[in-house]
């Protein structure tokens, strides 16, 4: 069998390894009789299955204890309305503040304007010369020292992999140093988690959707620091409140547990290969 090297975005190239043990555990899964497609999900089988993606996941990434790890639906870009209607009306701040990367963070930052007061802290919409070289339109990112940033904001929204743009913002601002030390900031990792450790230090939360990096599409990797949820505003849909969702173990109703399943053997392979550090 002859595999072609996928560079192109949207889902991307599984381990052989992975799909290999999906194959052969498609019609019996560990011996219970049933595809994991087939399974209760809140059944022992699964819920084995579910506990350890997470705990492999925890592992991967040194994710902190007051972090959440959810699986959600919906992808990075339902997710660019779930943040500020999870995030955005903490201690009734009701304004965040976006870095305009490119492409994605643009869109993240139009879908937000229709929950509160969204500013933007930094663009590279323009041309610029760096180092005496000359980058065009959202081929470079805006120097963090000149961002500017509500000290009052609820969040710092940034797009950490521009997929399109190819812009990667590879170190994470330090808040502190940007006048905004209590700004938590927010990070879509979608084309760059498990590619390389990330420091949680200053983050609120991180999403991803799965299927550039971690498995099938279908499902969205998601870190919620846990102080900042509970404060979704009214009109949230409660599926998409990351209390209701963490309350419930991502069991507020029924997950996309296969997606959950091989990004969970996608985990164990990365485990295999030496982790986050290997992959860097
Ligand atoms: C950085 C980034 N954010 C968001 C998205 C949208 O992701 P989804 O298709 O999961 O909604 C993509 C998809 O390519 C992306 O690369």
């Amino acid at each position: 069998m002859s595999r072609p090297w996928n560079f192109a975005a949207g889902p991307s190239t599984l381990p052989l390894e992975v799909l290999q043990q999906a194959a052969a555990e498609m019609c019996d899964w560990n011996g219970s009789g049933t595809s994991v497609m087939e399974m209760s999900h809140r059944g022992k089988h699964y819920s084995r299955i579910r506990d350890e993606a997470e705990a492999d996941l925890r592992t991967l990434l040194a994710v902190p204890d007051d972090f959440e790890v959810l699986f959600m639906q919906g992808g990075a870009s339902a997710q660019n309305a779930i943040v500020p209607m999870n995030l955005i009306g903490r201690a009734g701040l009701g304004r965040a503040d976006y870095v305009l990367s490119g492409h994605w963070a643009g869109k993240s930052f139009k879908e937000a304007a229709r929950y509160g007061d969204i500013a933007v802290a930094a663009t590279a919409e323009s041309e610029t010369v760096i180092g005496g070289h000359r980058f065009g339109p959202w081929c470079w990112l805006p120097d963090p020292a000149e961002w500017r940033v509500r000290r009052d904001a609820a969040y710092l929204h940034l797009c950490a992999n521009e997929t399109i743009g190819g812009v990667e913002q590879a170190v994470m601002p330090d808040m502190a140093a940007l006048g905004a030390p209590d700004v938590p900031l927010v990070a879509d990792m979608s084309s760059n988690i498990l590619t390389r450790p990330i420091d949680f230090s200053g983050l609120g939360m991180v999403y991803a959707g799965a299927q550039k990096n971690a498995g099938p599409a279908g499902v969205t990797l998601t870190f919620v620091r846990k102080d900042l949820m509970g404060h979704a505003l009214p009109h949230c849909p409660s599926v998409f409140d990351y209390a209701n969702v963490a309350g419930a173990q991502s069991m507020f109703n029924t997950p996309p547990t296969y997606a959950i399943y091989v990004a969970g053997l996608v985990f164990k392979w990365l485990l295999r290969q030496g982790g986050v550090a290997a992959m860097d």
